[in-house]
């Protein structure tokens, strides 16, 4: 079995979710979804009643970070996502968590805690992983390293037509606004890794994008 490790890093909408999950179907690896994580815990949060509203947000979300149990189905084609055995899969892409998870995913209690399971599940490897520091510091040996990009306006019409509704300038500002914070945070900031390969994917079909990948990852493995 390959051992290859995919770290597919990027901002939010460019691309990398399709392109990870159609690139490791491909290629028969496995496919590790780190947002969902990242979005499981909040719903976690939202549940156990943190108040988003307050001074010490962050102190509420540290405080909880140990107890969530999170695990993530690594199949490609039909990846899953739970919380204390409970399927969040739907409502990990609410609003309401979308709303949330960048402030969850700067507590760094919260980081280290999926850190330690996403290294687990990469293991011996055989996988892509979907993140914004997975080449930085989650998977800083991956014989892969990608980060994708793409249009602020080209991203917001793809996450409007992935939902299948929605408006244009409230997505745009949405992704803009989760850019900021992932980027500006102190622990593990969204980041290009030393070595990445940088796709802007914007005129490219997802079809283009995944055959470049693919090839990128058999070249390597
Ligand atoms: O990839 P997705 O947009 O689902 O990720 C949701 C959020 O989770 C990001 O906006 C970011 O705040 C956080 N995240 C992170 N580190 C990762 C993956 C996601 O901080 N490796």
């Amino acid at each position: 079995a390959s051992t290859i490790v995919v770290a597919m890093d990027g901002t939010s909408g460019s691309g990398k979710s399709s392109t990870s999950r159609r690139v490791a179907s491909r290629l028969g690896l496995r496919y590790l979804d780190t947002g969902a994580q990242f979005r499981a815990v909040t719903a976690a949060m939202i549940d156990a009643g943190v108040d988003f509203a307050a001074a010490d947000v962050a102190e509420q979300v540290a405080a909880l970070a140990a107890r969530p149990v999170v695990e993530s189905g690594t199949d490609p084609d039909a990846p899953t996502i739970t919380v204390d055995g409970h399927d969040v899969a739907e409502r990990i892409r609410t609003q309401e968590v979308t709303d949330h998870v960048s402030a969850v995913a700067s507590v760094p209690q919260v980081r280290q805690r999926l850190l330690d399971l996403q290294r687990e599940i990469i293991g011996a490897g055989g996988i892509v992983v979907e993140g914004r520091d997975i080449g930085s510091v989650v998977a800083p040996d991956a014989q892969v390293k990608l980060y994708l990009t793409a249009d602020p306006a080209a991203r917001a019409a793809r996450r409007t037509a992935e939902n299948g509704a929605g408006d244009l300038d409230a997505t745009q500002a949405d992704l803009l606004r989760r850019d900021a914070i992932d980027s500006g945070r102190a622990t593990a900031p969204a980041v290009a890794a030393d070595g990445a390969v940088h796709l802007d994917t914007t005129p490219y079909t997802l079809e283009q994008v995944v055959d470049l990948v693919a090839g990128l990852v058999e070249q390597a493995g």
